[in-house]
């Protein structure tokens, strides 16, 4: 008979597998606004905790608010960071962002946006857990260990998200022809197409519903939060990776 063992609660080295038993393993969420990331994890079997320093009542998990890298250097100097079997973070990335950064610089647009993408990692490294790291397309500073887009998951956007992995590996599943052309205004011309922009607020941009249902969250019908997402299709996808990675077949 086969026994199924699993990563659980605890510390573990990098890429070590441990037990979990019947315990769904926890994940914290930083950066987690209104948790287009965490409901992609919960439904690949995670428990949730989100981070955010923003008032997010609309984060359907539990959450703490207030500056994730205070509250990651806390958690792990007082050791309740080994209640955790994997960290995701999404760290801001205004300044660093291929549609913001043209757009800001031909405006001449300062923007005072910090880059946390380096020390998120200094602090991630410190906690010997596996983790995650997203971005989108640009020029921020990380690893694209994994690029997804939405096409990959039949989803109504394109939004390309690349993601350094941590302690931890998944195989690139292979990137899916786009079925056309992302639909709106762009220099006075409309252009129709399968996908709707999921960013800014400008003219020609989708309804919520449009967005909501284009991204697959219904839980949310703040614009902001919607076009700051990751499609749970993503996460939910980078999880189940995850938990078979660390899942052991061990005969009885
Ligand atoms: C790109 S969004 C994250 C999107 C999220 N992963 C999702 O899928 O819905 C970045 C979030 O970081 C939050 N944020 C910015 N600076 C922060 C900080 N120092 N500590 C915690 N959260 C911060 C913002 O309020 C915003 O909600």
């Amino acid at each position: 008979m086969t026994q199924r063992r699993a990563f659980g609660e605890g510390r573990p080295a990098h890429a070590t597998p441990m037990r979990w038993g019947r315990l769904r393993p926890r994940l914290l969420d930083l950066f987690s606004c209104a948790g287009g990331a965490a409901m992609g994890y919960v439904r690949a079997g995670f428990v949730v905790d989100g981070v955010d320093i923003a008032e997010r009542p609309n984060y359907p998990f539990p959450y703490h608010q207030g500056d994730a890298l205070e509250r990651l250097a806390a958690l792990t100097l007082s050791g309740e960071i080994e209640r955790y079997a994997f960290v995701h973070a999404s760290p801001p990335c205004q300044d660093k962002c291929t549609l913001t950064v043209g757009t800001n610089r031909s405006q001449g647009w300062g923007g005072i946006h910090e880059d946390l993408v380096a020390p998120t990692r200094d602090l991630l490294d410190k906690t010997g857990l596996p983790y995650i790291i997203e971005q989108p397309n640009g020029r921020a500073e990380i690893r694209k260990d994994l690029s997804l887009c939405g096409e990959m998951f039949g989803l109504g956007v394109i939004r390309h998200r690349n993601f350094e992995l941590g302690g931890w590996t998944a195989e690139q599943p292979a990137h899916v022809a786009h079925r056309g052309r992302v639909k709106g205004w762009r220099h006075g011309q409309y252009f129709d197409g399968p996908y709707v922009a999921a960013y800014g607020n400008g003219g020609g941009k989708p309804s919520i519903p449009e967005l909501q249902a284009a991204m697959g969250i219904t839980w949310t019908d703040v614009r902001e939060e919607l076009t700051e997402a990751i499609p749970p299709g993503y996460t939910e996808w980078i999880g189940r990776a995850f938990i078979a990675s660390h899942v052991l077949g061990v005969a009885a």
